[in-house]
């Protein structure tokens, strides 16, 4: 079913600078990167060290001033933005760090958006979207608005749509950062649930050491550098 042979993802000698007027931060320098169909990921490192920055060239939110970014042996660099927005919406998954939920719908309308966006707001995925909410504990806060909730339900609500249409490839920036132990274990079981159904992989970018350790991979990010622990 799925070709082993290439990395789902593979990312090299990527680099990103950003220039302010006062300085250029060269961010990343050249990072390699790779992984399979069935893996997961652990991206750790300090707070401003470009986990964040690496996980938008991964997902295709941001371009790299130097390398390549791979999707099944494909480099998407030379990639239109109509085929990198239709990748993202059919293949991939994220989980914003600070969740981004739209704060004039409901956590059911926010869960179903991603399909919606792709003009299929049907019954099946009405129902999908409602078992993602029951399985991040949410069942009884559909009706509630962003505002209206806690920051681990908000958490759990941008978990539940980053799931809904079922990626191959998932992006979740501290998913875990706001919730208790169990509520962690959680999301990481769905992660683990969606892999296993789609072939999929999960790449995340935490500080919960536990959680790291659960990951078939481990990259630390310092000083502009990702370093793979065996
Ligand atoms: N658009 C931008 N323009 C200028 N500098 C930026 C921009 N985006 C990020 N940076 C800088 O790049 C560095 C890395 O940011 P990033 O958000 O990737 O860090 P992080 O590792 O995710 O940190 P945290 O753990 O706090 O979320 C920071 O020093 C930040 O100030
Ligand atoms: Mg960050």
């Amino acid at each position: 079913m799925s070709n082993n042979e290439i990395p789902l993802l593979e990312l090299k000698n990527v680099s990103r600078t950003f220039k302010t007027e006062a300085e250029e931060l060269d961010i990343l320098q050249g990072v390699d990167f790779s992984i399979n169909h069935g893996q997961t990921a652990a991206i750790v490192g300090p707070s401003g060290s470009g986990k964040s920055t690496l996980l938008y060239l991964m997902g295709l939110l941001d371009k790299p001033d130097n390398g390549h970014v791979l999707y099944e042996g494909k480099d998407l660099g030379a990639a239109g933005d109509a085929e990198r927005s239709k990748l993202r919406n059919v293949a991939f998954g994220f989980v914003y760090q600070y969740h981004h939920l739209l704060p004039e719908f409901t956590a059911f309308e926010n869960v179903l958006m991603p399909a919606i966006i792709g003009g299929k707001g049907n019954k099946e995925n009405r129902t999908h979207a409602a078992e993602l909410l029951e399985k991040v504990g949410l069942q009884e806060r559909m009706a509630h608005f962003p505002a209206e909730l806690s920051g681990g339900e908000q958490q759990r609500v941008a978990v539940a749509r980053a799931l809904l249409n079922r990626p191959k490839l998932l992006f979740a920036d501290e998913p875990t950062g706001n919730l208790d132990t169990a509520s962690a274990a959680l999301v990481f079981d769905l992660f683990e649930e969606l892999i296993r159904q789609e072939d999929a992989a999960v790449i995340l970018v935490t500080h919960n050491r536990k959680l790291a350790d659960k990951c078939d991979k481990l990259y630390t990010i310092e000083h502009g550098r990702c370093t793979p622990h065996e």
